[in-house]
């Protein structure tokens, strides 16, 4: 591949790659985090100063770094170490599954960088998004807007492309044995798959949401749960010499999980706070996006509300103040509260399952406990 360097960027890559290990941090301290995301941070820092010192474009690497950098709870690679010791027991985890933790973060990063692009989103970790970064260079150096908006749109198709494709180099790197590959191999195929059917699933429903609860609840499975919890889940427990029982044991313990993970992140997305989500809180309203909440208060609106929700939701020129018009009804058909119900009853059936955890270590329950507790209650 061409190397398009400009000039000497060592120094400032030293400097992105130094900010992976001074990245934000869950709102509720988890005792397991710290190491884990130092690890895993030390992990991608060094791929990506190989990756680096080849023949890339810079700019491909440096926009990585900056991405992560600029923040991130690194729960899909907590998720994966705490699969590990569900199943291992207590220990130290060997570097191999350290290294596969880290390809579930790049995995993250690739699915986060083609979402924001599919829902045309401006930020991300309070940082513009990929594609508007890369817009915003081709402008910078003399593009049309129109022009530099399919550079950046194409170029964040290829920066996640590429992050998916280092997530498979991670793995294959990592030093597995051929049985360990051969038990991890086809979960990956799975989540890799699940995700791309449930963002699908969300892109088919956006636009036009319906108050079909149940659906919502599906897309949320396949775009969020199974990848961000079941699987990193799974594949830290197959790494660590699971059985059937014990991923059946963790997918029960996932999927509520999961759910009220995506239930939080919508009621963040129109509720929430720019500043501490990092992400704008307009985009769900006016992509029209089919979520549980929307679906609840399509349910309960009747008369003028149900009239201006259905008129207001999809507006792509959707003003603060319609928005404000659309909160309202969402808290005063019931709907904010709803959702909020049905994370509770998800915190509660999870809870009750880590009561009675069979075949989970029990090492492995406080990190349990401390994240059906964080992932559920946060506000970023
Ligand atoms: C955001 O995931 C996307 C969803 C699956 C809801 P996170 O909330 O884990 O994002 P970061 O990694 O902390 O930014
Ligand atoms: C969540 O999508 C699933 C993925 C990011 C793959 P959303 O579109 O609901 O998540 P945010 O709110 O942009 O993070
Ligand atoms: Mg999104
Ligand atoms: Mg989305």
């Amino acid at each position: 591949m061409v190397d398009t360097t400009h000039g000497n960027s060592g120094a400032r890559m030293n400097r992105r790659m130094n900010r992976l290990s001074r990245v934000t941090r869950l709102p509720r301290a988890l005792p397991a985090l710290a190491t884990v995301r130092s690890d895993v941070d030390a992990v991608l820092r060094e791929f990506l100063r190989e990756k680096a010192a080849g023949h890339l474009p810079t700019q491909l690497v440096e926009v990585v770094t900056d991405f992560l950098a600029a923040g991130g709870k690194r729960l899909r690679p907590l998720l994966c170490v705490t699969g590990w010791h569900a199943a291992a027991g207590e220990g130290t985890p060997p570097p191999s599954v350290v290294r596969v933790a880290a390809a579930l973060e790049m995995f993250h990063t690739f699915a986060l960088i083609h979402d924001d692009v599919m829902d045309q989103s401006s930020t991300r970790r309070g940082q513009p998004t990929v594609h508007r970064v890369l817009t915003a260079r081709r402008i910078a150096s003399g593009g049309s807007r129109s022009s530099a908006e399919r550079f950046g749109v194409g170029g964040a198709v290829l920066v996640g492309d590429l992050m998916l494709t280092w997530s498979g180099e991670l793995i294959h790197t990592a030093g597995l044995s051929p049985a360990e590959l051969t038990s991890l191999l086809p979960l990956l195929d799975l989540m890799r798959a699940e995700i791309m059917y449930g963002q699908y699933l969300d892109l088919d429903a956006t636009g036009a949401p319906t108050d079909d609860v149940e659906r919502a609840l599906t897309i949320a499975r396949y775009k969020t749960s199974k990848y961000s919890i079941e699987r990193p889940l799974h594949i830290g427990a197959v790494l660590g010499g699971a059985d059937l029982d014990l991923l059946d044991g963790l997918t029960a313990y996932a999927l509520p999980l999961g759910e009220a993970f995506q239930l939080r992140d919508d009621l963040l997305g129109v509720f929430g706070d720019p500043a501490q989500t990092g992400k704008p809180r307009l985009d769900d309203l006016r992509d029209g996006k089919h979520t549980a909440l929307v679906a609840l208060a399509l349910r309960a609106a009747s008369g003028r509300s149900a009239d201006l929700l259905r008129d207001l939701l999809g507006r792509e020129d959707l003003t603060d103040a319609q928005a404000e018009q659309v909160r309202t009804i969402l808290v005063s058909t019931g709907a904010r509260a709803g959702v909020e119900d049905m994370i509770t009853r998800n915190r509660d059936r999870v809870e009750e399952l880590l009561a009675t955890p069979g075949p989970i270590h029990p090492g492995a329950l406080p990190v349990l406990h401390d994240l059906a507790d964080s992932a559920t209650r946060r506000s970023a």
